[in-house]
């Protein structure tokens, strides 16, 4: 059976097709609710598949600037993917995705990026696992800092309308030296971050907005639910941070010991940070701080010469990758790369790999050794997973804050 997959033309199409992984989360694709939604995700850059001119599935794609190691690159978003239970494993999603990279590839966009609902479905369309993020539990009784600690800076609560001016100012600051985080529109903040969607929260009180500042500049910022519960008259309340975003050193210090602090809290609760975050430094107990990892964002080098001479690398040299890519394979043969970007080449191979191991190392997250050592690449020359270990070098972990 093929489907015929094509962008929506209108809102109603849109809705169907969002509806389409939408009826999974328990969504209806309320005209108030697309309206809000196609203002981050263009109606054309939802792909719909049909059969017989009936939606059966949807794949949307927003239009991103994604920071990757010295650079900032037009990505797609990957988002929704879904289709109906009605059709599934009959091919729509390899047609959605079909569609979606051949369309990425015409727009110039290099890389697409995307949050898996499950880690076995997009390796096969040439996605590799290229972050990972920490859930983390903090016990009121072990969330003393290691090092004495005075404020500097005045935290202020503030509404949403304020935190529309100031939110930005230090989430532009941090994601540019920051590989994984996105560029964010005055839309995205507006309906997407200080948004409440009605009945979300599970349970915890509405989001809270407080933020940073020294010498009235904005270094800081954190959203934050109450999630209230008592028990036999003592707290077990829970601080859920849903995002804590500030600069370096000071201000990322005073922001969680402002979050730390909170009355009532048994526990404070975050659940995408980086793994190499701060807090296993600042805390005096670490050990405590309960922390389980998983897959963070997963990346797909759409256009691999682009792709790969979009970012900047940390180490002088050269590396021969033979790059294997069944999906898009115009991606397929020998690429070397430099600190001058990648270009196609007649040299001896050195690594070899398919476009889905590329795609995890592209960000820094992880290394070609480790991914040797795990039976992704096949080291054809001694020595040449260390020199790429240094060229891919990040200054730091990749971190997306949000799943989008
Ligand atoms: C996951 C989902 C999109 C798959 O769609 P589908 O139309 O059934 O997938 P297809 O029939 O096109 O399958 C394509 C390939 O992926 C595989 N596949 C599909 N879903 C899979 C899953 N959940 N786990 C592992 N493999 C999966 C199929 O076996 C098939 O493999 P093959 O091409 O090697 O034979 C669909 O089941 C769905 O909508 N699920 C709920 C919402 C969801 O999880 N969406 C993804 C959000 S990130």
């Amino acid at each position: 059976m093929t489907f015929k997959v094509r962008p929506c033309r209108d809102l109603d199409e849109f809705g169907q097709a969002v509806f389409a992984i939408g009826q999974y989360f328990g969504m209806e694709p309320t005209e108030e609710r697309m309206e809000r939604f196609s203002k981050n995700l263009p109606i054309e850059r939802m792909h719909a598949a049909s059969e017989d001119g009936v939606i059966v599935g949807g794949a949307g794609a927003f239009p991103f600037e994604l920071t990757v190691p010295g650079a900032v690159v037009p990505t797609a978003g990957v988002t929704v993917v879904g289709t109906f239970p009605t059709h599934r494993r009959r091919g729509v999603l390899r047609a959605m995705m079909r569609a979606q990279l051949d369309d990425f590839r015409a727009r110039g966009e290099p890389l697409a990026l995307l949050w898996a609902s499950e880690d076995t479905i997009y390796g096969r369309f040439g996605y590799g696992m290229a972050s990972q993020c920490a859930e983390v539990t903090i016990p009121r009784q072990h969330a003393g800092f290691a090092r004495p600690f005075e404020r500097e800076g005045r935290v202020r609560l503030v509404d949403s309308t304020e935190a529309l001016e100031l939110f930005p100012r230090v989430w532009d600051a941090v994601r540019r030296r920051t590989p994984g985080m996105l560029g964010r529109t005055r839309n995205w903040w507006e309906h997407r971050i200080l948004f409440e969607v009605p009945g979300s929260g599970e349970g915890a009180g509405p989001k809270r907005f407080v933020v940073l500042e020294r010498d009235g500049r904005p270094e800081g910022y954190a959203i934050y639910r109450h999630k209230p519960k008592w028990s036999e008259g003592i707290s077990d309340s829970e601080l859920q941070v849903v995002e804590a975003v500030a600069l370096d050193g000071q201000p990322t210090a005073e922001i969680w010991r402002y979050l730390l602090d909170i009355d009532w809290a048994a526990r404070t609760t975050a659940f995408l940070l980086p793994v190499d975050h701060p807090l296993w430094w600042l805390l005096a107990t670490p050990r405590n701080m309960r922390q389980r990892i998983g897959d963070g964002l997963w990346v797909r080098l759409v256009d691999v010469g682009a792709a790969l001479s979009s970012r900047r690398y940390a180490a002088d040299g050269a590396v021969v990758l033979d790059v294997l890519d069944e999906f898009c394979p115009w991606n397929t043969g020998l690429w070397r790369v430099s600190s001058r970007g990648a270009k196609r080449t007649t040299s001896a191979p050195q690594l070899r790999l398919d476009v889905s191991t590329l795609a995890s190392t592209y960000l820094g997250g992880f290394t070609f050794s480790e991914l040797v050592r795990g039976g992704r690449i096949e080291e054809l020359r001694r020595g040449a997973a260390a020199r790429a270990d240094a060229m891919f070098a990040s200054e730091r972990a990749p971190w997306c804050p949000e799943i989008f």
